[in-house]
């Protein structure tokens, strides 16, 4: 069977991805590929009330250990649900954060074990990776924009966590990036949103080529 190809994107608050991700899947569309474009947490419909769950409210609501089984059991459900379906119908799914953001938010900025959450995965996925991750370095710049649009409809709770936390954040991402050659990308999200996607072009190209 033909199955599609899962790309994901990765990176800390502000720094374009759900623009790239558009785009993306505006320019595979173009080249007569079927996209399913989706988000995590979230993605399917249960897994978008477990969002809910996680994006609102203080921030000390969850302990580390229960926030990675949610993000975990939310993945899950979008895999299952979502992503598995579309994959195997020969569509390719581009996907606005997926596990890497648990490596990187529950791991290295809330202190659960990687270990622990490598192993989580297995269990709650079956150890499903994506064939391309593309991560966004970006410096924090958009971050107080970010935060003052997403407090409109209190999808904020990550965004309160505090500045030291977001700081790990992008290094997270690039030691993920240097730790998975193979399947990630670092790409930098400085320059007009149009250089940012010829980056992201080139780097897909490139792998899918390779
Ligand atoms: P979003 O703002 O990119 O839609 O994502 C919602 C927040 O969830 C974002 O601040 C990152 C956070 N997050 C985690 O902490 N762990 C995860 O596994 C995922 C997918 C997202």
């Amino acid at each position: 069977m033909v199955k599609g190809k899962f790309i994901t994107f990765e990176g800390g608050e502000g720094v374009g991805k759900s623009t790239q991700v558009k785009i993306l899947a505006k320019k595979l569309t173009d080249q007569n590929i079927d996209v399913v474009l989706t988000r995590e947490p979230g993605g399917s419909p249960g897994a978008e009330e477990i969002r809910t769950l996680l994006v609102k409210g203080s921030t000390d609501k969850w302990s580390p250990m229960t926030e990675a089984l949610l993000h975990n059991a939310a993945r899950a459900e979008h895999l299952s649900k979502t992503i598995k379906p579309a994959l195997e119908a020969g569509k390719w799914v581009l996907s606005d954060r997926y596990a890497d953001s648990t490596l990187a938010y529950q791991g290295y900025g809330q202190g659960v074990e990687l270990q622990i959450l490598l192993e989580m995965h297995k269990v709650a996925t079956g150890d499903f990776w994506p064939d391309i991750t593309i991560i966004l370095d970006g410096h924090e710049l958009d971050r107080a924009n970010a935060r003052e649009q997403e407090s409109m409809d209190k999808e904020d709770r990550y965004e309160r966590m505090g500045d030291a936390f977001h700081k790990k954040l992008q290094e997270s991402f690039l030691d993920i990036a240097k730790n998975n050659p193979d399947r990630c990308v670092v790409v930098s999200a400085k320059g007009s949103i149009e250089d940012v996607a010829d980056r992201i072009w080139q780097a897909v190209e490139g792998k899918i080529k390779a």
